[in-house]
C-alpha cells in the first residue's frame, strides 16, 4: 500500500504504523507501571494505535492523545468508536448478567453511529476516568496551544515519541527549548516523560522538505546528542532509565528513548542565544554549576584574605566575626 504523506512538514504520516514496523512493537519497551492508574498524555499520537494499546493493556486512569493533524485524529477516534461498539455488542449479548454486574452504561446505536469530526482545540479536556475505552480520548491540537492552559502539572506520564524533530525543524532551537519547557510544565510533580527522539541523520533526510524548513535548518545548533543534557541540567528532569537504541546505535526507526522524571527544583530558563554561545564554547550543561562554584571559591578566597588581614592587624573583632 502507498504511504500518503499529506503533510510532511509536521511528520503527520498517514498509515504510519504500516510503514513503521516497530511502531506498535514499542509497547514492549514501555513498562506497565509507567501508566497504570496514572493520567497520561500522548503528544503527536498520530492515528492513536499505540495510544489505544496503552489505554487497553496498561489501564491508565486516563489517556489523552493529541495530534495537529485532523485526519489522523479522525482515524484515532474511529478506534474509540469501534471499541465502544464491541463493548455495546457484548452487553447486548449478555443482557441479564451484564446489566446486573457491569458498571458500563448502555450506549445507544445512534450515539455509536454518529460521525465524530474533530476540530482543532485551543485547550484540552481530560477523558473521563474509567476502563478502556472510556479512559481514552483524542483531540486535534497543537501542543503549543497548551501554553497558557490551566492543565499545568496535570499529567503523571507524558509520551512524546518521534515528535521533537518536527518541532525542531519547524521552530528551530528556540521552539525546541519552548517545547521542552512545555513538557516540564505539563508533567505532574514526580511525573514521567517518555521521550523518543530522532537522530541528526534523520534530520538530514528532511532538511529540504519545504521552503520553511530549508530556511530553519541551517540555524539549528542544538543536536539530538545534547537533548539529555538540556532536559536534565537546564529544564529540570532527571534521567530514570533509557530504552531503545543508544544515540550511536540508532538507525531508522530504532531510536533512543529516555525515561525522565520531573523533580521539583526551579528549572533554569535558557535563551537560545545563551545556548548557542555555550554550544560553540563546548559544554553548555554545567555552566550554572560552574558559575556557582566560582562564586563560592571567590567567597572563600575573600574570607581567607580578610582573616589574614585581621591577624596581621590584630583586629580581634573582625577575626571573630569571620570565624563564626
Ligand atoms: C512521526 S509521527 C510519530 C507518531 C507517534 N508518536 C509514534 O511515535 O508512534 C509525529 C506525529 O507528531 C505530530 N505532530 C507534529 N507536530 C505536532 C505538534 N506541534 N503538536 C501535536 N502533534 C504534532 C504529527 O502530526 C505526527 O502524527
Amino acid at each position: 500500500m502507498d504511504i500518503a504523506e499529506t503533510d510532511q512538514t509536521t511528520g503527520s504520516y498517514h498509515n504510519y504504523y504500516k510503514r513503521n514496523v516497530l511502531g506498535l512493537e514499542r509497547i514492549d519497551l514501555l513498562e506497565e507501571n509507567w501508566f497504570r492508574n496514572r493520567k497520561c498524555l500522548d503528544i503527536g499520537c498520530n492515528e492513536g494505535k499505540l495510544t489505544a494499546l496503552i489505554a487497553e493493556k496498561y489501564q491508565p486512569t486516563s489517556v489523552l492523545g493529541i495530534d495537529v493533524d485532523r485526519v489522523l485524529i479522525e482515524a484515532a477516534n474511529s478506534i474509540i468508536k469501534r471499541a465502544n461498539f464491541s463493548l455495546a455488542s457484548k452487553q447486548l449479548s449478555q443482557p441479564t448478567s451484564s446489566s446486573s454486574s457491569s458498571s458500563s452504561p448502555f450506549i445507544p446505536m445512534s450515539v455509536l453511529k454518529k460521525k465524530l469530526l474533530p476540530t482543532p482545540s485551543s485547550s484540552f479536556s481530560l477523558p473521563s476516568t474509567s476502563a478502556f475505552p472510556r479512559n481514552l480520548r483524542f483531540e486535534c491540537a497543537d501542543i503549543f496551544a497548551y501554553h497558557s492552559s490551566p492543565m499545568a502539572s496535570t499529567f503523571d506520564t507524558i509520551l512524546c515519541l518521534s515528535v521533537s524533530k518536527w518541532i525542531h525543524l519547524n521552530l528551530g532551537d528556540e521552539g525546541l527549548l519552548r517545547f521542552f519547557r512545555t513538557l516540564f510544565d505539563l508533567c505532574s510533580s514526580g511525573g514521567l516523560l517518555v521521550f523518543e527522539f530522532q537522530t541528526w541523520k534523520s534530520y538530514l533526510n528532511k532538511k529540504k522538505v519545504n521552503e520553511h524548513i530549508k530556511q530553519v535548518f541551517p540555524t539549528i545548533q542544538i543536536r539530538p546528542e545534547m537533548f539529555e543534557g538540556i532536559l536534565t541540567n537546564k529544564i529540570g528532569f532527571t534521567v530514570m532509565d533509557r530504552r531503545g537504541a543508544t544515540v550511536t546505535e540508532a538507525k531508522g526507526y530504532h531510536r533512543p528513548i529516555l525515561i525522565l522524571q520531573k523533580v521539583e527544583r526551579s528549572p533554569v530558563h535558557i535563551s537560545t542565544t545563551r545556548t548557542t554561545a555555550a554550544v560553540s564554547g563546548f559544554n553548555n550543561m554545567f555552566e550554572d554549576d560552574c558559575c556557582l562554584l566560582f562564586q563560592l571559591s571567590m567567597t572563600w578566597v575573600h574570607l581567607k584574605t580578610m582573616r589574614q588581614w585581621s591577624r596581621l592587624h590584630h583586629c580581634a573583632n573582625a577575626y571573630d566575626w569571620i570565624s563564626t
